[in-house]
């Protein structure tokens, strides 16, 4: 599976996106200011900051950004919902690893703050999962929830289609410059018992409204209905598809008005 918008060019400071560091694609340079959104523990905002940038760390967490703080002295880190959040002064560039895909209520909203704290001509470059991410992960967890009689697991991800966050982007103020849409099975780290180790450090929410006693064997029938697709000799791997782009704030222009019809009273 694999897609992409060829339109980009070197203004980034890259030429090929797929699978180089992030860091690489926002190509942050000294002096930038630049937002990590959705920075967790900050580590993807230290290499930012490595390469001469102001970073200020956004997370709603108050946990991760209390970690972040003490694991990053003298990097900025405050507590904010990406739906929400507002700063005082344009920045250079938004970046976001591996975490728009957790922010579900409203893409959009989360597009127009980012539109908001951007000067024009400020750049936003994120990866997130895309569409098809988990895939065998997610329909082991649904046929073992449906073989243990239970409904619906409850799965607190978003993940886009290119063209679905490709049009997102651009009705919200963006001309692209790169979209990819990739696989990339990663090595699961989360503990030594594959899948089940996986949902339960990220899929705690479905985990909630499962009986305690059915934990166990739940798990273990994720791990029987993953392994022929995911578990390897050298170990379990995730079924990892990545959405990556690159987009530029477009310049202030007049309102669009409904019809299509322009604000400049010249016309
Ligand atoms: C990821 O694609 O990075 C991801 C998706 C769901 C849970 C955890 C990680």
């Amino acid at each position: 599976m694999n897609w992409a918008v060829t339109t980009y060019d070197s203004a980034f400071g890259y030429v090929s996106a797929h699978g180089a560091p992030l860091v690489d694609l926002l190509d942050p340079q000294p002096g930038e200011r630049v937002i990590d959104l959705g920075c967790g523990t900050g580590a993807f905002a230290a290499e930012i900051a490595e390469r001469g940038a102001e970073v200020l760390g956004i997370d709603g967490a108050p946990e991760m950004i209390a970690q972040a703080t003490a694991l990053n002295p003298g990097l900025s880190f405050i507590v904010g919902d990406a739906h929400e959040f507002t700063v005082g002064e344009s920045f250079d560039a938004v970046a976001s690893n591996a975490a728009l895909h957790w922010m579900t209520r409203d893409p959009d909203a989360v597009i127009a703050r980012v539109h908001a704290a951007l000067r024009p001509g400020g750049r936003f470059v994120g990866e997130l999962g895309g569409a098809g991410n988990c895939a065998e992960l997610i329909a082991a967890m649904q046929t073992a929830w449906r073989v243990f009689g239970l409904g619906e697991p409850e799965l607190p991800w978003y993940f886009p289609s290119p063209a679905e966050y490709a049009a997102r982007l651009e009705e919200g103020g963006f001309t692209l410059r790169l979209l990819e849409h990739a696989d990339r099975p990663t090595r699961m780290t989360e503990g030594p018992n594959g899948a089940a180790d996986w949902v339960r450090a990220y899929a705690a929410r479905a985990l909630g409204d499962v009986p305690p006693e059915m934990v166990e064997p739940l798990l273990e029938r994720v791990n029987e209905l993953a392994a022929p697709a995911l578990r390897r000799e050298s170990g379990w791997v995730a079924d990892y598809v990545r959405l990556r782009f690159a987009a530029v704030r477009k310049a202030d222009g007049p309102a669009p008005m409904p019809g299509g019809l322009l604000t400049d009273p010249l016309i």
